[in-house]
């Protein structure tokens, strides 16, 4: 390793400059093109179409990946839905206050109509076991077959580990673990004849996947993906949530490593592994869901996810307008969007094998990105120090050398910053993307995005990053 000494402010700080692979080595991770993929709420999916933030946000991810964002509808009110194949509007529900979720929902064939229509992307359909209503599954499932063009997969039941002893699905022996895969492989062998072997497995919260899927038999052979549902934190019940956790990135590597055995254990039996649902407090979120440090941490977590084998990630969109980690909704487009906007920026359209060049252990966050050609194309640094907006705010930097950097002259980057980690978009904070980038209340970006020109001196560059800021490097 090569010793550089640097002068930041009056403080000399010595920094080993990090060793950037020329070629991505064996154990580089593989992004999907939908890596940062989308979950909307199964009730709430007609009421989405009609935000015109629903189609910019999707549009702005798909520009920069140059590849259709993937989108799941589900939730828990898919398993209190039933098919209506006469019923005119998409769904149908009543309730109390316009922000409450329905107990009860009827659904028709426009919904999928709907589905086929607005999405460019693949689509992953959530429909109902909870209430042991196979014949009407069935009629739903065909539905979205005939209707949907971008039919990716669908799920029978959400969150089946949480139903009640009371739900219609639960035998008189009770419910377990291999009592829920024994009744998802009779449903997935019974329906798979009229769809097609398209089922995403699994869709737990509190279980475990791995276990399943042996217990899935023979029936694995209709099932294209596994979906494990991801909360770093809970909000339910206004439990006590902790955005500096949440947003550490020795936090993230730890959280996301534990479900690489589940990753794992989906790609041996030959199938996909998701995050089908995820974001980053249960209940729709906490206080430090809209934050910009829910930003960050989007950032951190998406990469983390694919090196651990999760191929995508479907960040929820619940009821809108009483949703805390929604990126857009019935308010100006959320700090978390611009998260989801600059990993995707870094991934961009040739971005196909990712690489953490940190040890995981640290508060900063250091990535190289490889194109198709494995060659290195860009660098992230993601300084995961918690910045509140108390005291002096501290600043890293950091020097890479080797692969596609030049002996000398300059090179770009891109930053994300924000006044500090608990700022709020829609309370007024102003979060940017490239010093002047931010997102009006339709989701358009608006201003100049600029990048910061890097210097690179004796074959190293170096870059400084405040705590609670990340940084694009393009090589
Ligand atoms: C899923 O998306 C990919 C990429 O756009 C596409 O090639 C594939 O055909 C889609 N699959 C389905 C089933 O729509
Ligand atoms: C953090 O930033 C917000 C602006 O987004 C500001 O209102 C708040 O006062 C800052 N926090 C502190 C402790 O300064
Ligand atoms: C972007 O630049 C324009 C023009 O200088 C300025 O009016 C605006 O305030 C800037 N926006 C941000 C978020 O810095």
């Amino acid at each position: 390793m090569l010793r550089l000494l640097f002068a930041v402010g009056s403080l000399a700080v010595a920094v080993n400059a990090i060793a950037v692979p020329t070629a991505a080595p064996s154990t580089a991770a593989i992004i999907d093109s939908s890596q940062v993929a989308v979950s909307i709420e199964f009730f709430a999916f007609p009421g989405y179409t009609e935000l015109v933030s629903t189609g910019t946000c999707i549009a702005n991810l798909e520009g920069l990946r140059g590849a259709p964002v993937a989108v799941r509808i589900g939730g828990t009110t898919q398993d209190r839905a039933t098919y209506d194949p006469s019923l005119a509007t998409p769904v149908s529900f009543t309730v109390a206050s316009p922000t409450d979720a329905p107990t009860s929902l009827t659904f028709g064939p426009s919904f999928f109509t709907l589905a086929a229509n607005d999405l460019s992307g693949n689509v992953t359909i959530g429909l109902n076991r909870q209430l042991d209503n196979q014949a009407n599954t069935l009629s739903a499932a065909v539905q979205a077959k005939d209707s949907m063009h971008n039919l990716y997969a669908i799920e029978l039941g959400n969150e089946p580990d949480l139903y009640a002893s009371t739900s219609p699905i639960v035998p008189s022996t009770g419910w377990s673990q291999s009592a829920d895969a024994a009744s998802e492989k009779s449903w997935f062998t019974a329906i798979a004849p009229s769809v097609g072997n398209i089922f995403q497995a699994a869709v737990y919260i509190s279980w475990r996947t791995a276990p399943t899927v042996p217990l899935l038999g023979t029936s694995i052979s209709t099932v294209r993906s596994v979906s494990e549902h991801s909360y770093p934190q809970s909000a339910c019940n206004g439990a006590a949530t902790n955005l500096m956790t949440l947003m550490s990135h020795s936090d993230i590597v730890s959280y996301t490593a534990g479900f690489s055995a589940d990753a794992a254990s989906a790609h041996a039996a030959g199938v996909r592994y998701f995050f089908g649902e995820t974001n980053s407090a249960t209940c729709g979120g906490g206080g430090i869901s809209p934050t910009f440090g829910a930003a960050l941490w989007i950032v951190d977590y998406v990469l983390q996810g694919a090196l651990n084998g999760v191929e995508r990630l479907y960040f929820h969109q619940g009821t809108i307008g009483d949703c805390q980690y929604c990126w857009w909704g019935r308010f100006t487009t959320g700090a978390p969007f611009y998260g989801a906007y600059f990993v995707t920026e870094f991934l961009g359209t040739d971005g196909a094998k990712l690489e953490m060049l940190d040890n995981g252990k640290g508060a900063v966050a250091m990535y190289v990105l490889f194109n198709s050609a494995g060659a290195p194309i860009r660098l992230l640094v993601y300084n995961s120090n918690y910045y509140d907006g108390t005291g002096t705010r501290s600043s890293t930097s950091v020097s890479f050398t080797g692969g596609g950097i030049p002996t000398s002259g300059t090179t770009t980057a891109l930053r994300l910053t924000g006044p500090n980690a608990t700022s709020r978009v829609d309370e007024g904070g102003i979060v940017t993307i490239g010093g002047n980038v931010t997102f009006d209340g339709d989701c358009n970006a608006v201003g100049t995005s600029t990048r910061e020109t890097v210097e690179v001196l004796e074959g190293a560059l170096t870059v400084s990053v405040q705590a609670s800021e990340a940084l694009i490097v393009y090589l």
